[in-house]
């Protein structure tokens, strides 16, 4: 697929009800897609078909994309969206929390994905964006498991992405810093140990949760995503923001040891 000639094409968004997946829903059926939203929860919106689909059952996701494919028979979109976050300090996060996080962004972006691998190849092209996030590349204290979860995905991104490119299917991470959503509230937040971490679990993820709130808005992400599309080609990973894409250029010139100093000092 070259650049966005949506018109009839075919899109998939995961965690279309709310936040960033609907922003990015409601762009593509502006701008000519057929739109499919896949989530828990189903909200009503014109021209965005809502599926219910939970993306940590296989069969769950598998029934979506039939359903799907048995309307359209093509899908030429993926925005792998869908997730949620755990914080706490991994010493004492609870099994089931930890399997919950990496169930929901990177065992569940990467079922989306595998179901739509079939059709794209068989026609030649499409597109798969996963939608990670800076934590990716700067991995964030008192959040490890999500920021496991989305080096993960950016790591399957590249790799599906090379296994792909000669059937003319390309992938793409778009990596995202603090967006004003209900992600915030929704995060599972566990404070144990936080008197023999002298106060520090609380006291990062209080200022992760204020960064977030006065971070992009959903639709500004969403506007970033349209720009992307239009271009011939799109680029394996990409920081939306500019000021986000200097921290990018910050990450790739120090030394990691300074680097996670910095993070420390910010996040630890
Ligand atoms: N907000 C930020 O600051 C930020 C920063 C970097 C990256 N991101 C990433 O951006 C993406 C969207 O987050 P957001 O900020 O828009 O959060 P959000 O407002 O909480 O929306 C999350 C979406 O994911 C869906 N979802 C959650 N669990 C699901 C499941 N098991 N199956 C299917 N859908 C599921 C939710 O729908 P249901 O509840 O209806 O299932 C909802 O539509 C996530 O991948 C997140 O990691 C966010």
């Amino acid at each position: 697929m070259t650049n966005i000639d949506a018109n009839h094409k075919t899109a998939v968004v995961t965690g279309a009800s709310r936040g960033i997946g609907l922003s990015i829903a409601r762009m593509l059926a502006a701008e000519g897609f057929r739109v499919f939203g896949l989530s828990r929860h189903e909200t009503h919106e014109d021209n965005i078909v809502f599926i219910p689909c939970d993306v940590t059952e296989i069969s769950s996701v598998k029934n979506a994309f039939d359903k799907i494919l048995d309307q359209t028979g093509s899908i030429d979109l993926l925005v792998a969206n869908a997730g949620m976050g755990i914080s706490g300090a991994a010493e004492f996060a609870r099994e089931e929390e930890i399997d919950r996080q990496l169930a929901v962004n990177l065992t569940g972006a990467i079922r989306c994905a595998r179901q739509v691998v079939a059709p794209m190849r068989e026609k030649q092209r499409g597109r798969i964006v996963f939608v990670s996030s800076l934590g990716a590349i700067f991995p964030l204290p008192f959040q490890s498991f999500y920021s496991v979860s989305k080096a993960g995905i950016n790591a399957f991104s590249d790799a599906l992405g090379l296994e792909l490119r000669p059937f003319g299917i390309e992938t793409c991470t778009l990596l995202l810093n603090d967006v004003k959503t209900d992600f915030t509230a929704s995060r599972i937040k566990n404070i144990q140990g936080d008197d023999i971490y002298s106060g520090r679990i609380r006291a990062s993820v209080t200022k992760m949760e204020i960064s977030e709130q006065h971070g992009m808005e959903p639709d500004q992400v969403a506007a970033v995503l349209g720009r992307l599309l239009k271009r011939r080609h799109l680029p394996p990973h990409y920081i939306a923001g500019f000021s986000n894409q200097l921290l990018g250029l910050l990450y790739r010139l120090l030394p990691t040891r300074l680097m996670l100093k910095i993070l420390g000092k910010i996040y630890g």
